[in-house]
């Protein structure tokens, strides 16, 4: 095994000299497997991703009691092969509704900003709005840290990773390094553009890439890179009323940013339904339908979009391609 469970080991050392073992296998780098195409990881130096925090991050990720009352995790809205939840809405742990549709978490490490509407600067930062947003996790990170600081694993995990006691600060840097080690890109498709294998797609996904990459249908204007992402932000025309959303314009105030949302990532869209920020299309066919038309007119409506037509055929080769960008091995790489 790459990795020893620091956990169960610990619980075998008495001796002095068997904890300086110890703390020296938790602070080893943790090292995050890359797929072939994939960009170097983005860590900040202020928190290495090491095997404690990590494991740390992971355990926590799936503790219902960092919510109030305990009964979502952050695994509850964002979990799986996809890391992302299957309905429009989540509910939160009061029984309430979200107001965005819960995304993947593959690659998240790549993102340069958090949300929809870039509101977030990084993945520490992050892990504070899930915890005291009321529709989410309805709680409060110092009462959690209160809560779980003297319970096995968390004691003895926190002073390993961080040389202190659970609380805030260590919750929040043990989180976003466990998020920064769920990279994707084990797909067919990786396969086929960044290892050479030509057999990897079949005909019909290989039309889809080409479809998908034409000018035509300019989707690769937009989701474009290793992480079919320019990280930038986009009126696609879904609706003209943004009353319920403004999207990138929440956060700068600027009218010509209304209606605006990041592109998000492609990797497992076939596991991801529904989609778009309000999970308001079902299917992907609804989501190339939607393209399609160019969107709906307005003054922030993208240029980059223009309506295409497509045949039968040529919309399932287009839909077979986005199935071919689903990874075949688990994105969970912590033991
Ligand atoms: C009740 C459901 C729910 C829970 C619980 C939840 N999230 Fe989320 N998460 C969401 C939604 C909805 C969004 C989209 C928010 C937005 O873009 O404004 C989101 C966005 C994110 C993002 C940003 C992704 C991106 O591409 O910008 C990260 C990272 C994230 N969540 C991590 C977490 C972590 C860590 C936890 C636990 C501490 C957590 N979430 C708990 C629903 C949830
Ligand atoms: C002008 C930039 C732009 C172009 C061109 C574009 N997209 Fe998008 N795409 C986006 C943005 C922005 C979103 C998110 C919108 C939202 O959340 O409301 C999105 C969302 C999506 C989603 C939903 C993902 C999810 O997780 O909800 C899919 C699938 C998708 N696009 C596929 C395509 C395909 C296929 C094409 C070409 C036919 C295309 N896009 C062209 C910017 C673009």
């Amino acid at each position: 095994m790459r990795s020893i469970v620091l956990l169960s080991a610990l619980l075998l050392v008495g001796c002095s000299r068997d904890e300086n073992v110890m703390q020296e296998v938790a602070d080893r780098p943790f090292l995050v497997q890359l797929p072939p195409g994939a960009p170097p990881l983005p860590v900040p130096a202020a928190n290495p991703l090491t095997n404690a925090s990590v494991e740390l991050g992971k355990k926590l990720f799936f503790e219902k009691r960092l919510s109030d009352p305990s009964v979502v995790s952050c695994a509850s809205c964002h979990f799986g092969n996809a890391f992302a939840d299957t309905v429009a809405f989540s509910i939160g742990s009061n029984g309430s509704l979200g107001f965005r549709n819960a995304p993947t978490l593959a690659n998240v490490a790549y993102q340069e900003r958090l949300f929809m509407d870039g509101g977030i600067p990084d993945l520490e930062y992050q892990v504070l709005a899930p915890i005291h947003d009321a529709l989410e996790m309805n709680s409060d990170i110092n009462a959690v840290a209160l809560l779980l600081r003297d319970e096995e694993p968390y004691k003895s995990l926190s002073l390993l990773a961080y040389g202190r006691t659970l609380d805030a600060f260590v919750i929040t840097r043990a989180i976003a390094s466990y998020e920064r080690t769920l990279v994707s890109g084990w797909s067919r498709f990786d396969r086929y553009l960044y290892a050479n294998d030509a057999s990897a797609l079949t005909a019909q996904e290989l039309n889809g890439w080409n479809i998908f990459s034409s000018a035509a249908t300019n989707c690769t204007g937009c989701h474009s890179g290793f992480d079919f992402t320019d990280r930038d932000y986009h009126n696609i025309g879904l609706t003209t009323d943004h009353s319920a959303d403004e999207g990138r314009a929440r956060i700068t105030l600027v009218s010509a940013d209304i209606g605006k949302f990041k592109t998000p990532t492609l990797r497992n869209v076939a596991l991801t339904a529904p989609y778009m920020h309000n999970g308001s299309l079902a299917t992907l066919e609804e989501v190339v339908d939607h393209f399609a038309t160019g969107g709906l007119a307005q003054a922030n409506l993208s240029p980059q979009l223009q309506p295409f037509t497509l045949t039968a055929q040529e919309k399932a080769d287009l839909i077979a391609f986005l199935h071919a960008l689903t990874d075949d091995r688990s994105l969970d790489q912590v033991p």
